[in-house]
């Protein structure tokens, strides 16, 4: 992205994003284990990971290092999805990214291990940090994206009041080949 006159470090939120139900906190180097765990699952492969071979636990701790290069440098935010009762225990990651301050534009994305699925980890996440988007950050229009074969993220988009725009034909490099999109998006005023 070009450089941005108005582009500043994005801020953790505070106080920190909760329904009671879930927190989103920012990640910690001890963090690793469980979120290579979680992320090296076959539906976060599949549906969350580019890369032909399945990603290292050397690759997660840099993911984690480059989190926060990206936080200072105004580009994306990724937050850790955890227990509320127990903030050391990872269910997942919420992340705002493609942060465009001129244009007042993000994207948002989630994916959730698969010992905290199917009961709102992601929809409440989503909630969570799409509501600070538009407020701590300001934006007017927060994008989601997903393969269109991923019926759970759809649905979680909808959930939130996200709203179906089309889907973006060959669309990305994903794995060996490349990837349809579908494209959602959420307006103030919209989120559920
Ligand atoms: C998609 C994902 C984040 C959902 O997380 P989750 O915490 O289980 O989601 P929620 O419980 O908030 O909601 C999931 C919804 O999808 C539905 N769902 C789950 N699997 C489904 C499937 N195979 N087909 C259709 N709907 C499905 C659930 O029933 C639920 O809807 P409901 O509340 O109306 O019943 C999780 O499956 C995941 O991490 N997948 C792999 C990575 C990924 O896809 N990330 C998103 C990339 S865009």
């Amino acid at each position: 992205m070009p450089d941005d006159p108005q582009r500043s470090a994005l801020p953790f939120p505070d106080p920190e994003l909760t329904d009671g139900t879930v927190l989103l906190r920012p990640w910690q180097e001890q963090d690793t284990p469980q979120r290579y765990a979680a992320f090296s699952d076959e539906l976060c492969q599949r549906f969350s990971w580019a890369g032909i071979e399945p990603i290292t636990e050397a690759e997660v701790a840099a993911a984690t290092v480059q989190n926060e290069r990206d936080r200072l440098a105004g580009t994306s935010l990724n937050l850790a999805v955890a227990d509320p009762a127990d903030r050391a225990r990872v269910w997942g990651a919420a992340s705002v990214y493609d942060v465009d301050p001129g244009q007042s534009r993000a994207s948002i994305g989630y994916w959730v291990a698969p010992w905290s699925r199917g009961r709102g980890v992601a929809t409440r996440s989503l909630r969570l940090l799409a509501g600070w988007g538009f407020g701590a950050l300001g934006v007017h229009r927060l994008e989601l994206t997903c393969d269109p074969d991923n019926l759970a993220s759809a649905r979680v988009a909808e959930h939130c009041g996200f709203v179906r725009e089309g889907r973006l034909r060959s669309h990305i490099r994903f794995k060996d080949g490349r990837r349809d999109t579908l494209v959602f998006s959420l307006l103030p005023g919209e989120l559920r």
